[in-house]
C-alpha cells in the first residue's frame, strides 16, 4: 500500500521522509508512527482534527460531498431498501447477507433478548429519576460481570457472541430504564416480534391490557437505526476502540462509548436540541439565538448544527428531514409547532454569513427528536435510541479492533508544559 513519500525539513535542516498510505477512497496519511523513534519528536493534533487512528474496513465518510457509505453502500440506499438487522449483518460481516444468513441471523438476535434475572436487580439500585444514559452505561458495563470467564477475545466465536448479545440485549436494558423512570413494571422482550416492534413493546407495553404494535413507529425507528449504525472514528467509536485496545473486557468498552455518546458534542445533542427548541419557544425568538450562537462570549450553540466532518451537509439529516415529513403526515399530527420551528430555524441559519462562513448545515441530531417525540419517546430517551443504533457500529469497530495484528494499546502522547522539575519542600517552609 505504501506509496510515495511525505518530505519535512527538520528545524535543523535535515529532510525527513515519511511514508504515504494510500486508502480505497479519501485523503491519503501520512504514517508518523515511527517518527518519535527516528526524529525524537511527537506531532501534536489536539482533538485528533487531522490523524488517523487506525486503518478500517467498515464506513466511509466524504465530509465535502455528503457521503456515507456502510461497507461500500451508500447509506441512502441502504436507508430505502434495506433494514437495521440487515445492516447490522453488513457492518459485523462485511457483506449482504443471503436470504438464508439473513433468517440464521436474525434468528440469533431474536433468541438473545432476555436478560439474566439478575441484571434487573440493578435497576431497583437506582433512583427513579436517574437518566437513562447512566443506567444503560452502567448495566451495559455490568455484561462484563456476567460475561467475563466466558469472553475470550482471541476466539472469534466469542467475539460473534459478543456481537449479537450487545445488539440483542441493548433494547431490553433501555427498556427497563424507562420503565424505571415512569414507575411501570419491566416487560420482557417477546421474540415472535422484529427489533423495532419489540422495543416498542417493552418500551410502552404494560401487563394490565394488550399492547397494539403501531407499524408507523416501528419503520421509523428502523430507519433511524439504520442512519446512526455506524460513522467511522466518532467519539463514542474511538473510545470502544481505545478502552479494547488494552485487552479489556468488550462489554466494558461498550460501556465506555455509551457514556461518550451521552454529551451534548456528540449523541446527546438529540436531546439538547429538542430542549432548545423548547426554549426559543417561536418564530420570533429565532433571530435572538442565532445572535446569541454567534456570540463568541456566550457559550450557546445551537444544537444539531455542525459536525467535524461534514463541511456541506449531512446525509443523514437530508433523510430525517424527509422523514420527519412523512411520520407526522402518516401520524396525521395536523399541529407541528416545533417541527415548523426547526425547518425555520434551518432557514435563518443557512442564510446567515456566520453558519456560511463555518460550514455549519443540519446535522443528524437536528430532526431525529421531533420525530422520537412524536412517537412518544420521552426526551431523555433521545440518545438512548442514538446509543441502540450505534450499538452494532460499536461491536464492529471491536470486532475490527481486536482481530487486527497491527492493533496497539491505544496510547497517545502529549505536549507537556507543567513546571520543569523542582525540589519537594517541607510544608513549614511553602
Ligand atoms: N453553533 C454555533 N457555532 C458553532 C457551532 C454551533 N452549533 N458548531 C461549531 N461552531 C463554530 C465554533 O464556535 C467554531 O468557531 P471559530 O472557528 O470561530 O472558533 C467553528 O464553528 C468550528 O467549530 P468547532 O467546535 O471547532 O468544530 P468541531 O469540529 O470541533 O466540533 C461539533 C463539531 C459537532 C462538536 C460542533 O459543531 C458542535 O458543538 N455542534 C453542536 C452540537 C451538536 O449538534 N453535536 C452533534 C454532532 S453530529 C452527531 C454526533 O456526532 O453524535
Amino acid at each position: 500500500m505504501s506509496q510515495d513519500a511525505f518530505r519535512l525539513i527538520s528545524p535543523g535542516g535535515s529532510e525527513i521522509e515519511l511514508p504515504v498510505r494510500t486508502g480505497t477512497i479519501g485523503p491519503d496519511v501520512i504514517d508518523i508512527a515511527k517518527l518519535y523513534k527516528e526524529q525524537g519528536v511527537f506531532t501534536y493534533d489536539p482533538g485528533f482534527v487531522s490523524t488517523g487512528s487506525c486503518e478500517s474496513d467498515i464506513t466511509y465518510i466524504d465530509g465535502e460531498e455528503g457521503v456515507l457509505m456502510y461497507r461500500g453502500y451508500p447509506v441512502e440506499q441502504l436507508a430505502a431498501n434495506s433494514n437495521f438487522i440487515e445492516v447490522s449483518y453488513l457492518l459485523l460481516r462485511g457483506d449482504l447477507p443471503t436470504s438464508t444468513e439473513l433468517e440464521k441471523f436474525e434468528r440469533t438476535i431474536r433468541r438473545h433478548t432476555m436478560l439474566n434475572e439478575g441484571m434487573l436487580n440493578f435497576f431497583k439500585g437506582f433512583r427513579y429519576d436517574a437518566h437513562p444514559m447512566a443506567m444503560l452505561s452502567a448495566v451495559v458495563g455490568s455484561m462484563s460481570a456476567y460475561y467475563h470467564s466466558e469472553m475470550d477475545a482471541s476466539n472469534p466465536d466469542h467475539r460473534d457472541i459478543f456481537a449479537h448479545r450487545i445488539l440483542a440485549k441493548l433494547p431490553t436494558i433501555a427498556a427497563a430504564a424507562y420503565k424505571l423512570n415512569i414507575g411501570q413494571p419491566f416487560i420482557y422482550p417477546r421474540n415472535d416480534l422484529n427489533y423495532c416492534e419489540n422495543l416498542l413493546h417493552m418500551l410502552f407495553a404494560v401487563p394490565a391490557e394488550p399492547y397494539e404494535i403501531d407499524e408507523v413507529a416501528a419503520e421509523a425507528l428502523d430507519l433511524l437505526f439504520i442512519l446512526h449504525a455506524d460513522h467511522e472514528q466518532n467519539c463514542s467509536t474511538s473510545t470502544v476502540r481505545m478502552a479494547g485496545s488494552s485487552g479489556a473486557n468488550p462489554y466494558s468498552a461498550i460501556a465506555a462509548g455509551i457514556s461518550a455518546l451521552w454529551g451534548p458534542a456528540h449523541g446527546g445533542a438529540n436531546e439538547a436540541v429538542l430542549k432548545m427548541l423548547e426554549q426559543i419557544g417561536d418564530t420570533s425568538q429565532i433571530k435572538k439565538y442565532v445572535d446569541k450562537a454567534k456570540d463568541k462570549s456566550d457559550p450557546f450553540r445551537l444544537m444539531g448544527f455542525g459536525h467535524r466532518v461534514y463541511k456541506n451537509f449531512d446525509p443523514r439529516a437530508t433523510i430525517i428531514r424527509d422523514m420527519c415529513h412523512k411520520v407526522l403526515q402518516r401520524l396525521d399530527r395536523k399541529d407541528t409547532p416545533l417541527f415548523d420551528l426547526a425547518q425555520e430555524l434551518e432557514q435563518v441559519a443557512l442564510k446567515d454569513d456566520y453558519f456560511v462562513e463555518k460550514n455549519l448545515y443540519p446535522n443528524v441530531d437536528f430532526y431525529s427528536g421531533i420525530i422520537y417525540k412524536a412517537l412518544g419517546i420521552p426526551t431523555s430517551m433521545f440518545t438512548v435510541m442514538f446509543a441502540l443504533g450505534r450499538s452494532v457500529g460499536w461491536a464492529s469497530h471491536w470486532r475490527e479492533m481486536i482481530a487486527d495484528p497491527t492493533t496497539k494499546i491505544a496510547r497517545p502522547r502529549q505536549l507537556y508544559t507543567g513546571p520543569a522539575q523542582r525540589d519537594y519542600a517541607p510544608i513549614e517552609k511553602r
